[in-house]
């Protein structure tokens, strides 16, 4: 029938058979139904959207820490105007330019220059020296959210004066995250701050020697990304990456259940040269990890580990 939608009319009208109901008037009927909420039905809406994601663009949130995402969800459902996580399973079925902002709300793509200063002043101060007998470096860096801590690493080793041998992979499971990683693009409003990262993390000169601002927006200066690789890669489903000297990946296992930081886990270690580095955020842990007894402390508090076995350049 020319121009016929699907329409979900009120049960009585339908028995009723009222022909000529028109849309406002029906769409102003359904509005005024009360709708019933409760955990249980939420729980069983957060699964049936975890479905829909999956089958309709193939991101596979299954494994996720429930509570966390059935939190993150709900919060999607109220920024998109949807009364119920039901509303955010047709918008997501038949809406498909709003994935970007589903992911960014699922991901928390939250991130800082030289997020945890200690950390990286540990990086600078104890990993760099044994990186440095390296002829290439090879770092990745999972779940780069927008690339401040992929630029706050390739300022330290410019420091260094190890970025010319490094590669740095920075991956994330959002293309939306990775292309605003690859621009490099900030407010100003955190500068001041960021500054006074950098030099806690032992930044010697000025930061704002790597970008130029102008507005209220800063961008990070492209010779900072001469040396790095943006792709997409998701934790929960690909495979090994490359043969890592260091990698790094802070504050995405909290996301996880714990089978899924085992899983992730294991790829770190099957990606790294024996006596590499990971460096995991400072509230998470190898405590749900099979590949555990292969790691050592190498600075516990800051949370970073080293691979078990002599490296392979130091053998005799
Ligand atoms: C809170 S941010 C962490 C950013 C940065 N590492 C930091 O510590 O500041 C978490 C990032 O992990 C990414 N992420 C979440 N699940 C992922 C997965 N399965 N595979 C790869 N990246 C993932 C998100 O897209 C997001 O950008």
């Amino acid at each position: 029938m020319p121009g016929c939608r699907r329409q979900r009319l009120p049960a009585q009208a339908g028995r009723r058979g009222q022909a000529g109901v028109d849309d406002a008037r029906v769409a102003a009927r359904l509005s005024d139904r009360p709708i019933v909420y409760s955990p249980e039905l939420e729980n069983i809406e957060v699964e049936l959207f975890v479905q829909a994601l999956q089958r309709r663009h193939g991101y596979d949130f299954s494994q996720y820490a429930p509570a966390s995402l059935k939190r993150r969800v709900q919060q999607l459902a109220e920024q998109l105007e949807c009364k119920t996580v039901s509303g955010l399973i047709e918008r997501v079925m038949h809406e498909p330019l709003l994935l970007p902002s589903v992911l960014e709300g699922l991901t928390v793509p939250a991130s800082d220059m030289f997020r945890d200063p200690p950390m990286f002043r540990a990086l600078l101060e104890k990993v760099f020296p044994l990186l440095a007998c390296y002829p290439q470096i090879n770092i990745w860096l999972a779940g780069c959210a927008h690339g401040q801590e992929v630029y706050s690493l390739a300022i330290l080793l410019e420091e260094a004066e190890l970025y010319e041998r490094s590669k740095i992979f920075a991956t994330d499971l959002s293309e939306y995250a990775l292309q605003q990683a690859r621009e490099g693009i900030y407010s100003t409003r955190e500068a001041q701050q960021w500054s006074r990262n950098y030099h806690a993390s032992g930044g010697s000169r000025s930061l704002a020697d790597y970008y130029s601002a102008r507005y209220k927006l800063l961008k990070i200066d492209q010779r900072l990304q001469r040396h790095v690789t943006f792709a997409a890669h998701n934790l929960a489903a690909d495979g090994v990456f490359c043969e890592a000297h260091l990698i790094l990946c802070r504050n995405v296992l909290i996301y996880f259940s714990n089978p899924l930081q085992d899983r992730a886990l294991s790829l770190f270690r099957d990606s790294l040269v024996r006596g590499g580095f990971l460096c995991l955020g400072l509230r998470e842990s190898l405590d749900y990890a099979s590949s555990a007894e292969d790691f050592s402390p190498f600075d516990e508090p800051m949370r970073i580990y080293r691979l078990s076995g002599q490296p392979d350049h130091l053998k005799p």
